[in-house]
């Protein structure tokens, strides 16, 4: 059974008033601690599921409007940059009016916008709680859930180049002339005009084509420039390496960036004796697996800083992916280790 004492009215724990508790369930590790405390302990994310303060009081310490939301989220996101790399997406929940207030400081600390997802939860969401008569708005039923990936950015001579810049750069430095890249990719023309492009038509270079232009840059280009297409400026990027340049992406057929899903009902909601929920955000399962399939492997690591009922983990653990939540209140750190006990005694 699920605890029974939270109580959603419970003040904010100082955040070290306890040490810090951590609990391993499968694949997923659950701390009882202030993310901005454990993410330096944490491996690299493929996957970040942010499910923080939306500004609307929902939980203690989460600021009452979005005055002070881009402050709220600051620290963590700068942490989240220094531990992401270019394999690292990040799936950021929140109000309309909350990731607005936000997206400029993602954007600040190397985040690139790929594209906001709306949480449509229909009509059912507000059935018999919308007064016709006094709302001054049509009611609300949705979120939003930003996508972004983590920019990476190469040094040369001195400049920070974007990767498409980098590449033709590299490889001009070479000596050797852009048609020659075709011969190294063994292609008829699609290496100029898609991978050393400048214009707007640029495509990343797979990872079988980079091993091939690197290696006869390597190879063929001026003896004194190698090595070429190197990050330390003693050996050519490895292929894993250049993999994790760029963040993974799979596109499900028959989804777009309208997810029309009734909030979390029926059995998947926690709740305490009676009917009260246990958590008044916890996400579906469903969507939460929707964006780690969608944008990582098997064993791949996911972030889930603001834990509450640890909705991926437990997505995680279901599709064998590696999970590091927090959660700072004792309370629903115990419930949320206790669902993903008892869900996984069901599973394995
Ligand atoms: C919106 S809820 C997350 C709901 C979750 N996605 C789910 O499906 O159950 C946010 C949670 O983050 C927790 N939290 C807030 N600040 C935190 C911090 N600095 N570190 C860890 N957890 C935090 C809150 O206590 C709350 O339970």
């Amino acid at each position: 059974m699920l605890s029974t004492e939270h109580s959603a009215a419970q003040p904010l724990p100082a955040p070290f008033e306890r040490p810090q508790q951590r609990a391993t369930i499968q694949s997923a590790n659950v701390y009882r601690a202030d993310a901005l405390a454990v993410y330096a302990s944490w491996p690299t994310p493929t996957v970040i599921v942010s499910d923080g303060a939306y500004g609307v009081s929902g939980f203690p310490g989460d600021p009452p409007n979005t005055n002070t939301l881009g402050e709220w989220y600051e620290p963590h996101i700068k942490a989240w940059s220094d531990k992401a790399d270019g394999g690292t997406t990040l799936w950021f929940w929140n109000t309309e009016v909350g990731w607005a207030t936000v997206h400029p400081i993602l954007v600040r600390y190397g985040w690139e916008y790929r594209g906001c997802n709306v949480w449509d939860k229909g009509v059912g969401h507000i059935a018999g709680n919308a007064n016709t008569k006094t709302l001054r708005k049509f009611p609300v039923v949705t979120e939003v859930c930003a996508h972004y990936v983590k920019v990476v950015s190469f040094e040369f001579e001195g400049r920070e180049l974007s990767m498409q810049d980098w590449l033709r750069a590299e490889w001009l430095r070479t000596g050797l002339p852009l048609s020659k890249t075709n011969e190294a990719c063994g292609v008829a023309n699609a290496a100029t005009r898609k991978y050393f492009t400048n214009c707007h038509l640029w495509y990343y270079p797979p990872v079988a084509m980079f091993e091939r232009f690197a290696a006869y840059a390597n190879l063929y280009g001026k003896p004194s420039g190698r090595p070429y297409f190197s990050l330390d400026g003693i050996r050519p990027i490895t292929s894993d390496e250049w993999r994790r340049m760029r963040a993974k992406f799979k596109l499900m057929h028959g989804i777009t960036n309208v997810w029309s899903m009734p909030p979390v009902r029926g059995s998947e909601r926690l709740k305490l004796t009676g009917n009260t929920s246990l958590h008044a955000n916890q996400k579906p399962l469903s969507l939460t697996e929707r964006i780690i399939l969608a944008t990582s492997d098997p064993n791949d690591v996911i972030w889930e800083p603001f834990g509450g009922l640890a909705t991926a983990a437990l997505a995680s653990i279901l599709n064998d992916r590696q999970c590091y939540t927090a959660e700072i209140t004792q309370s629903v750190y115990r419930d949320a280790v206790e669902r993903l006990r008892v869900e996984s005694n069901r599973l394995f």
